[in-house]
């Protein structure tokens, strides 16, 4: 996507890379703003045994990232660019489909979110990658999301794992699919 140069940015980056750094936050804040709705809805549609462990374990996330949010969006705009939190230019931009699950237990929910921090954590490590030479500023922002991002990523795993260590959706690489498996694992473990 052409950008426009920004008139001024951070001292000592070219206005070329100021921009360059922009976009790659642009596409960090449109995947943050995404996980923060989409763990609210999971919040909201979880049901079953364990109920208000889950409900509960999502609001804190959903709390940090809305503050990596922030974070990102204030970054673009003090390098002298134009932060975009509309709703209609996340859907236009982003390149993964909506959540797909609605109403359905913690298992089918951890099982999925598991795959939504999968692409998240994946895209931003390769975000941080890219700002490693460009930018340390925003390379440190981006490192310091990752080490929060991973710790909740575990947090899910970990209800998905067996005592060996194992996940329960291993074999899988969709919502769907690893909503399944740890379903039928989780009605395994407790029959
Ligand atoms: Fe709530």
């Amino acid at each position: 996507m052409a950008r426009d140069l920004p008139k001024y940015t951070v001292p000592s980056l070219t206005p070329e890379d100021g921009a360059k750094v922009a976009a790659i936050l642009q596409e960090r804040l449109h995947a943050l703003n995404d996980l923060a709705l989409t763990l609210k809805h999971i919040h909201w549609n979880v049901v079953g045994p364990h109920f208000i462990a889950v409900h509960e374990m999502i609001d804190p996330q959903v709390d940090a990232v809305r503050l990596m949010v922030d974070a990102t969006a204030e970054r673009i705009a003090t390098l002298g660019s134009v932060p975009v939190g509309t709703p209609g230019a996340l859907v236009a931009a982003r390149t993964w489909d909506d959540y797909s699950i609605g109403r359905a237990s913690t298992a089918e929910h951890l099982g999925a979110l598991n795959e939504v921090y999968v692409g998240v954590i994946t895209d931003h490590r390769a975000a941080a990658a890219q700002t490693e030479e460009l930018d340390t500023v925003t390379n440190d922002l981006l490192v310091g999301h990752l080490g929060e991002l991973e710790l909740f990523h575990w947090f899910v795993r970990a209800h998905l794992e067996s005592s060996g260590g194992a996940l329960s959706t291993a074999a899988e690489s969709t919502e769907k699919g690893a909503a399944q498996a740890a379903e039928a694992a989780a009605s395994h473990t407790s029959s």
